[in-house]
């Protein structure tokens, strides 16, 4: 299974320096990967858990004021990046064209993309929930090499189920997880609410390839209990 943990834009410096001790001592034998604030990244000084970047410029090195390039994470130890999280889409209007540079370059620096797709109520409701994923999924990977494509990770993240404690029955995560992987040959994550307390029941899915995790990637404690449910 797969952990990762999306910080968001959390924590001060000496918040981060004492959850980092505190995460140290979560033990699992799963791959956990911390996206933590880019500031924190050069703080970060656990080797067991691997270390994710929360965003990539899609931009190479050059006169790109505020930008960070894919290059630069990996010269911090940078081996997996989120990309085409629903609140950067929503927030920083990040289309899916640019999602796509970005799997380009961070594939250049050899980072290993965790893609984000999923709908919103509205679109559950009209019933369009895989025409709004394929078509996310399909654009930010078209033309990347077959051998690349299987290196993704695909987080499935209905957006009506981040921060909201909502959660998809398993029929419906199972329906959309089949789907993606009917048209790409990756592992799948399922991010949104997930936590200590519904991991039981989320866990009956067996399609399941592991966990991206907002809310409970801070607090440490829960985060021991919901690893060593899985
Ligand atoms: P929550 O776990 O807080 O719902 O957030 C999920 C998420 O957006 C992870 O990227």
């Amino acid at each position: 299974m797969i952990v990762a943990l999306n910080n968001k834009s959390n924590l001060t410096k000496d918040e981060f320096l004492k959850y980092q001790f505190e995460l140290n001592h979560v033990e699992t034998n799963h791959l956990m990967i911390l996206c933590p604030s880019i500031v924190h990244i050069p703080l970060y000084t656990e080797s067991k858990i691997k270390l994710g970047a929360q965003n990539v410029s899609c931009t190479a090195k050059g006169a790109h004021t505020g930008e960070i390039y894919a290059d630069q994470l990996v010269s911090y130890g940078v081996e997996y990046c989120i990309i085409g999280h629903s609140e950067r889409r929503q927030d920083q209007k990040e289309s899916d064209e640019e999602i796509h540079e970005k799997v380009e370059r961070l594939f250049e620096a050899g980072i290993t993309p965790i893609l984000c797709c999923g709908e919103t109520k509205e679109e559950r409701e009209e019933g369009r929930e895989k025409e709004v994923i394929g078509r996310e999924l399909d654009i930010a990977l078209n033309g990347i090499s077959e051998e690349d494509k299987a290196r993704v990770i695909i987080a499935y993240e209905p957006i009506w189920s981040i921060g909201t404690g909502l959660i998809p029955t398993n029929d419906q995560i199972i329906d959309i997880i089949d789907f993606i992987k009917s048209k790409y040959n990756c592992k799948v994550l399922y991010g949104g609410s997930a936590n200590d307390n519904n991991i039981d029941e989320l866990k009956q899915c067996a399609c399941i390839d592991g966990y991206l995790l907002g809310g409970l990637s801070l607090k440490p404690d829960n985060l021991k209990v919901f690893v060593n449910k899985l």
